[in-house]
This record gives structure tokens, sequence and C-alpha cells, in this order.
């Protein structure tokens, strides 16, 4: 569905609706919402799963103005807003998590616990930022089936399975179906955004950080870094994951979600 938020301007999300606790899931790059498919619908009755496509990607039509990983955490709070929403449980997978930690640092009071799946705080080296440019050249040259291509190999986990070829050609559809622009405005996005590892000792949230055993993108020992640096953070290894637990391993990814869930306060009131 969508929905007009601040300024006018549209936002697409999938809202699982129910009367659980708001849990908000941001995707990755080059990706959409589609991801979270199989917990919007596995999560029904223990949260009220909220997954937004970012400014740019899937429904979501781009804005004006530039695109920086702070922007896409203020479209996060805007549709929020507008869904009388006042605090949540925040998540995200890479980029995503990105997003997560930006928002937790604008808007601490209204995150009720963090989700990082296979993300990192830390900020590009040199070496990376000279990539995004060298990506952006590429999705501006060749278009989101170049970025599909050289993302696709290094998403998923190495051991195949029955699904593993269904699963990469999702994978794939989804990332050739982003707007170059999307595209291009998140590689920037993501090359400058902010070091967030200080302020990591300051949440006072509880933390799940998810890994794929097997993720290429962002290694196993990055999230157990994120986790150690968190006050109350609990780490989970998925076996047989690559970069995304969440559409991977859906059951497993989904079984630990429920437990952190689980163990979290209950709100004060209802919102
Ligand atoms: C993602 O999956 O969102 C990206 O790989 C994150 C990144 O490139 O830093």
């Amino acid at each position: 569905m969508k929905i007009a938020v601040r300024g006018g301007y549209e936002t697409a999300f999938d809202d699982s609706g129910g009367a659980g606790r708001p849990l908000v899931l941001v995707h990755g790059f080059p990706l959409d919402r589609r991801i979270w498919a199989a917990q919007v619908r596995g999560l029904r009755g223990k949260a009220r799963v909220i997954a937004p496509d970012l400014r740019g990607f899937g429904e979501t039509p781009p804005r004006p103005g530039p695109l920086t990983i702070d922007a896409y955490a203020l479209d996060v709070r805007d549709l929020l807003d507008e869904l009388a929403i006042e605090s949540a449980v925040i998540g995200g997978v890479s980029m995503g998590g990105y997003v997560a930690l930006a928002f937790h640092r604008h808007f601490p009071h209204r995150v009720r616990g963090l989700v990082l799946v296979d993300t990192r705080a830390g900020a590009d080296s040199l070496e990376a930022r000279r990539a995004r440019d060298e990506m952006a050249g590429v999705a501006r040259m060749k278009g989101a089936g170049a970025v599909a291509s050289r993302m696709l190999p290094k998403m998923l986990g190495r051991g195949g399975g029955p699904d593993a070829d269904r699963l990469a050609e999702r994978l794939r559809a989804i990332m050739e179906a982003q707007p170059v622009e999307a595209i291009a405005g998140a590689l920037g996005a993501m090359r400058d955004r902010q070091d967030a590892t200080e302020s990591l000792a300051s949440i006072r949230v509880p933390a799940l950080v998810v890994t794929g055993a097997e993720d290429q993108l962002i290694a196993p020992a990055e999230s157990r870094a994120l986790a150690d640096s968190i006050p109350d953070a609990h780490l989970e290894v998925i076996p047989g994951a690559g970069h995304l637990p969440n559409f991977e391993k859906p059951d497993a990814f989904d079984a630990v979600l429920t437990r952190f869930l689980a163990r979290l306060p209950e709100p004060a009131h209802r919102t």
C-alpha cells in the first residue's frame, strides 16, 4: 500500500496489521521491501510488521534533494508519524541497518529495540568510497542489471540447497527492477554515511544482531564486533545463510526474531 507522508510525498510499504508490537524492517541495497515478504507473513500475531520501500526504491517515488542515510531515517519517522505509531522496534538489513542506526541516533525515544542484520556501524574506508563511485558509474552506464550481476554472487550463502536457484532468480529480479537513480543515490548515501560506532555504547534498548554464517559482504566477525559494542545486544548466527538471512532462511530468522520480541518489555501503552 501507499501513503502520503509529510510534504505530500508518497511512501509504499507493507503492513501486516494486527495488534502486535510495531516492528519496522528496512531493506538493503539495491533491493526493496519484497525481501521481507516472509516476515510480513510469518510474524503475524507476534508483531505488526511495517516494511517500507526507501525513497526511489520499489514503489516509493524518488524525491528531490540529496540522498543521505539520515534522509532515509527521516522518511521512516514520517511514515511512523503518518501511521500514528509513537515508538517501534526498528530493524534493517545491511544498508537498512545503517538507516536503523541513524533512526536511533535521531529519535532514541521512539526506539523500543533494534534488529541489526548483516550490517555494521563503521563508515566507509577510502577504498570502499572509491568502489561506491565505481559502482555508481556501472549503474549509470550499464543499468541495474549490471549492478545485479556484480552483487548477486555475494548475496546468498555458498551452500546451494534445493531453493538456491529460485532464490537467486527472485533476488536478481528485485535488483534489476530498481531505478538507476535510486541505486546511484543510495551508493552516494552509503559512501558519505556517518560513522555510528561512537553512538553504540549509548544504546539503551535491547538489540538483536543477526548475521548469516556465510556473509561475504559483511563478515560475521563484524556483526560480532557490533554486538560486543552495544550494551544489551545478543548475536545470532544463521547457519547456511549469506548476506540476507531473512530472505534465505526465513524460518530460522523468524525464530530468532520471535525469541527477541518475546523478551522485550511490554510497552507502557499501545500506540
Ligand atoms: C547492502 O546489502 O545493503 C549493501 O551491501 C551494504 C553496503 O554495501 O554497505
